[in-house]
């Protein structure tokens, strides 16, 4: 592994303690994740992680060690950046924004996708944009061009041992995620949430602020549920189903399947359209 150039306040101590830890990197993410409530995580090409101490945490943070690229400029992608920063005092190298590059967003360099590609070929990636199923296409692009996916984890999420969340998601600050909850790839979970058990997201889903899931409940690729949604549970072997593409508006309550391609809204939440 080469010495990233990206970390902030970098030094030889800390570089000496990941030299330590590298012959036994599952050991030192354990450590990791025992001692602290933030991760970022470089899932797809192995444990090539450095382990360094920040005084803020107070224990080890699992920093990658490679550049990291915010796909997007906008009000997510600044989100996404004040957690990257505040939970693991990672600055990202640059922004991505194809309409409106060559200009800076709180004080990061906003470039092309094409520009980062060829400057940043190695790059792991996070796809800040809010609308799933442009998340999911850039996502593939992402993937597709060799760049690696993170899991973005805030501090004060709290997350069960049995669950699990795929490369690329994005949990928010104040989200607790219960027994068995199996989250895909992609998903954004976005402030304060409550995700009961065996509750499952499907890749590229989005759930705004103060979503609250009850338990048995399965939510189809690019779903979208608005901001403080509730979604009644399912029961076990027969989960209450939100489909592929599916649109729950803001503050809707979802108390049955709600068909692909369709936008819901109100309580209890009754179709307003669909495209299917
Ligand atoms: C449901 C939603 C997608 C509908 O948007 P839209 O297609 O533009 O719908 P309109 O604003 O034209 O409204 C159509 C009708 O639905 C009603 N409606 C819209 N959103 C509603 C909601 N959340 N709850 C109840 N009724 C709603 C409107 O009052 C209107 O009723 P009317 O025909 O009787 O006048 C949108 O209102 C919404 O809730 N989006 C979620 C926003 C969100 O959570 N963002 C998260 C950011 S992190």
């Amino acid at each position: 592994m080469t010495r990233p150039g990206s970390l902030r306040n970098w030094n030889d101590n800390e570089w000496q303690l990941h030299r330590a830890s590298k012959d036994r990197p599952k050991e030192a993410i354990d450590t990791f994740l025992s001692w602290c409530s933030a991760e970022l995580e470089v899932l797809h090409r192995g444990y090539q992680v450095v382990i360094r101490r920040t005084p803020r945490l107070e224990g080890f943070a699992l920093m990658a060690a490679r550049p990291l690229l915010i796909y997007g400029a906008g009000g997510h992608a600044r989100e996404v950046l004040g957690i990257a920063r505040a939970a693991l005092n990672v600055e990202p190298v640059a922004l991505l924004d194809d309409f409106n590059p060559g200009r800076t967003v709180s004080n990061v360099e906003v470039i092309t996708y094409a520009d980062a590609i060829t400057r940043f070929p190695d790059a792991n990636i996070l796809i800040a944009i809010g609308d799933s199923p442009a998340r999911k296409s850039l996502y593939h692009r992402a993937l597709s061009d060799g760049l690696t996916p993170l899991t973005l984890r805030a501090p004060g999420v709290w997350m069960s041992s049995t669950a699990s969340v795929g490369p690329g998601s994005q949990i928010f600050f104040g989200t607790a995620i219960s027994e068995n909850v199996v989250i895909g790839e992609n998903v954004i979970i976005n402030f304060h949430c409550s995700i009961s058990h065996d509750v499952v997201i499907a890749d590229h889903c989005t759930l705004a602020p103060r979503v609250t899931c009850a338990g048995n409940v399965a939510i189809d690729c690019c779903a979208t549920i608005g901001v403080g949604a509730t979604v009644i549970n399912g029961s076990a072997g027969k989960p209450l189903k939100i489909g592929r593409n599916a649109f729950v508006g803001a503050g809707a309550v979802v108390i049955s399947d709600v068909p692909a391609e369709t936008v819901v809204a109100g309580v209890p939440a009754r179709p307003l359209r669909s495209s299917a």
